[in-house]
């Protein structure tokens, strides 16, 4: 019997979807400077398979949604960037998996702030190896992707560009810059009245009749001390999830998989009753809920699972669905859990 066969039919992709690959704290390090303090960093083998699973998974664009490296190190970034690696330069700020034609959306985390000297940590705000070497552009950021009669608006944010003193003690926890809190809150007002982004034309109709996908490295879901995102940076998120409205929020930091309905209303989040949540000439609230696509550390060596999550649209839905790494198979397959 042909085993590609079954492999192919669980990875169907029916013509009229549009798929993301949804991959995430990858860890990448140079196995050549020794496993730094706080992360194993990434398995080579895995980490291939991710790549070599491109054929039958047949996505359309891939998001990477932070954690790329272990730390900010230019042998690290160098690992998406050699002949064997997936992407290749590109002078605007997205990339593109090398032979395949298709782009690579991505986030800083939060290690791609750090610069690790022997095994210390140093937090570095303005991630400036990142930019060199994995991705130009600034952040926040919106690109459009149009494929098969759909829209995708793909905002991105960095959610470690904002942390205090006290922050840095926790390592990891998330928050917003001051300065791109002030720019998501002109892109609500956009959003509402219609305006560019970069110049890319921004209307309510568009908004509405677009998918809206939001990329980030923290979320909303987890309170822990430790990865926690600040209360005022998740406010303003919020609010501007329930504004645009943003469809599907893909993430990870915990290292742990999780599809979810995410509530914008409730103790600690919004209150029904705000009227800047409606749009000005109908009242019509946009959203009331978000869907969370957290993907686990998709390569970090010693983790028990490693995952990706499939976002698939077509013009009317989308479904979320997780894979496993399976190291008998060395790939990603469909998770039983
Ligand atoms: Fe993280």
């Amino acid at each position: 019997m042909n085993s590609e066969k079954p492999r192919n039919k669980i990875f169907d992709k029916p013509n009229d979807v549009v798929r993301f690959m949804h991959i995430s704290d990858t860890h990448l390090w140079s196995e050549k400077r020794g496993q730094p303090f706080g992360t194993a960093g990434h398995d080579p083998v895995i980490w291939k398979s991710i790549w070599e699973m491109l054929p039958a998974l047949k996505p359309d664009a891939v998001l990477w949604s932070g954690d790329i490296a272990a730390g900010q190190d230019w042998k690290a970034y160098q690992i998406p960037n050699s002949p064997q690696g997936p992407l290749k330069p590109t002078i605007a700020d997205i990339r593109y998996v090398k032979d395949y034609h298709i782009p690579v959306y991505s986030v800083p985390g939060n290690h791609d702030h750090y610069v690790i000297f022997w095994k210390i940590f140093f937090y570095v705000r303005t991630k400036i190896l990142f930019q060199k070497f994995f991705q130009s552009g600034n952040y926040p950021r919106l690109n459009v992707f149009k494929k098969k009669d759909m829209q995708f608006n793909i905002f991105r944010i960095d959610s470690s560009s904002g942390i205090t003193a006290f922050d840095k003690m926790t390592l990891s926890a998330g928050c917003l810059h001051k300065r791109d809190i002030k720019i998501l809150k002109n892109w609500r007002r956009i959003a509402r009245e219609g305006g560019e982004i970069y110049g890319i034309k921004i209307t309510p109709e568009i908004l509405s009749q677009s998918w809206n996908i939001l990329i980030i490295h923290h979320e909303l879901t987890d309170d822990r001390f430790y990865s926690d995102i600040s209360e005022s940076s998740k406010i303003e998120l919020i609010k501007f999830i329930a504004q645009i409205p943003i469809h599907v929020i893909a993430c990870g930091h915990l290292h742990e998989q999780n599809v979810s309905y995410y509530p914008l209303f409730g103790p600690g989040r919004l209150d029904k009753k705000r009227n800047w949540l409606y749009m000005k000439n109908n009242n019509r609230l946009r959203t009331e809920h978000v869907r969370i696509s957290r993907a686990g550390s998709t390569c970090e060596r010693f983790e028990e699972t490693n995952t990706m999550n499939l976002i698939d649209f077509n013009k009317t839905t989308f479904s979320i669905k997780t894979l496993l790494y399976d190291k008998i198979e060395n790939s990603f397959l469909p998770n039983k859990m």
